[in-house]
């Protein structure tokens, strides 16, 4: 990709609404920036910190090329925009990531033949479709092993998902999954899980942020710990293969790759053509916002510092069930000298919903996990 440098007060636009366009959209509007965002929902997070709100589909031609006219460049802030979308955008105005990178990141059988023909390490898999009719599935994963059936497309959080054990299972689980294009992957016995947020810029210059070391419960993550328990060995292992997957894909933006440490080794999971929630810390202990640093990179500026400011950090997730018993009472992280508190303006705190997080910061990871946790079971009033 050639490198076009675009200073304020051009215009960014947000593909999705969402609270990854949200933070975004704010860094950029920090920055001087004009913000368009396209979202079909006019309660969209993003929408209300936006100079302007596209309230349309991502089909949309007319409010797709509308926004092409309005901004000097387009990104996006999740990984399922219709090709359609990115390719109709791309066609008059820059695009960043690629429409290319976005359709490889939004489907898994793309995604895993990607990593594994470019010689990353991925867990095995096997494609589940109709082509494939189960008869000869699984060849690669054996159905007496524990396995994860995935959705090809439109999985987040864990869903589309199901644990199955026999093949009797499979086929149960994959009627239950509409029948659409699968990954069946083998379930592996996790010694942890992390992630990196990559940033690249289209003159191949990049800058990573420390690793993080994830939890999740029920497929969502809940927790969010920098620096990593793992060894400076698999840490750096983590970043070189960050770096490497951005570079073979050409990419320009903020990349999240999420892994498995499986044994001491690590395996790539998936990668999301955005910032990730594993990357929301950056917001209150990292130099430069992972947010910021989509701005720079896609508009061609120069990467931000990505050290962190403060020796450890934790993020919790604030799910929609925290809201059960009322709002929350969020006195007890605003009264914390060392914590943050981020709400993302939904108004509709359904269960598994991610409704905000919380930051806290402090001198160990032991320290900022345990309070962290701590604030959030004094949030609720139940
Ligand atoms: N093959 C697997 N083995 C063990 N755990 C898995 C596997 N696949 C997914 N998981 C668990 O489910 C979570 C969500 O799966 P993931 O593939 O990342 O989908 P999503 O798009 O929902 O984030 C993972 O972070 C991990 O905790
Ligand atoms: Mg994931």
């Amino acid at each position: 990709m050639t490198l076009r440098v675009i200073t304020p007060p051009a215009t960014l636009g947000m593909l999705g609404g969402g609270q990854l366009g949200r933070f975004t959209l704010m860094a950029a509007r920090a920055m001087g920036y004009r913000t368009v965002v396209l979202d079909p929902d006019p309660g969209a997070p993003a929408g209300a910190v936006a100079d302007e709100h596209l309230v349309a589909g991502y089909d949309d031609v007319t409010a797709l090329d509308r926004m092409a006219v309005a901004c000097d460049v387009v990104t996006t802030e999740f990984e399922n925009p219709p090709a359609l979308a990115l390719d109709r955008l791309a066609g008059s105005t820059p695009v960043a990531p690629s429409p290319r990178a976005v359709a490889i990141a939004q489907d898994r059988r793309l995604e895993k033949a990607f990593l594994e023909d470019s010689g990353f390490p991925v867990a095995p898999f096997q494609v589940v479709d109709a082509d494939s009719g189960l008869a000869d599935v699984p060849a690669v994963v054996p159905v007496d092993h524990p396995s994860v059936l995935k959705t090809a497309r439109l999985g987040y959080d864990g869903k589309g998902q199901r644990e199955v054990g026999s093949i009797t299972e499979l086929h149960a689980a994959w009627a239950e999954l509409g029948g659409v294009p699968c990954v069946l992957e083998r379930a592996l016995p996790l010694d942890a899980e992390l992630s990196v947020v990559v940033a690249r810029t289209a003159d191949a210059r990049v800058a990573t942020y420390p690793v993080a070391e994830n939890l999740h419960v029920n497929g969502i993550l809940d927790l969010c710990v920098v620096p990593s328990w793992a060894s400076a060995h698999v840490l750096d292992r983590a970043v070189g293969l960050g770096m490497a997957i951005a570079d073979a894909l050409d990419y320009v933006g903020v990349l999240a790759v999420e892994f498995f440490v499986v044994n001491g080794e690590l395996i790539v999971n998936e990668l999301a053509p955005r910032p990730h929630n594993s990357g929301h810390w950056t917001l209150d202990a990292a130099r430069t916002s992972q947010f910021e640093q989509q701005v720079r990179a896609v508009c061609g500026l120069g990467l931000g510092a990505t050290d962190l400011t403060a020796p450890a950090v934790a993020m919790v997730n604030l799910l929609g069930q925290l809201w059960d018993a009322g709002e929350p009472d969020w006195a007890v992280v605003l009264d914390h000298p060392r914590a943050k508190l981020h709400l993302y303006g939904k108004d509709q705190p359904r269960a598994g919903r991610k409704m905000g997080h919380l930051t806290v910061v402090g001198d160990s990871r032991e320290e900022v996990e345990t309070e962290a946790v701590r604030l959030r079971s004094m949030l609720s009033r139940g």
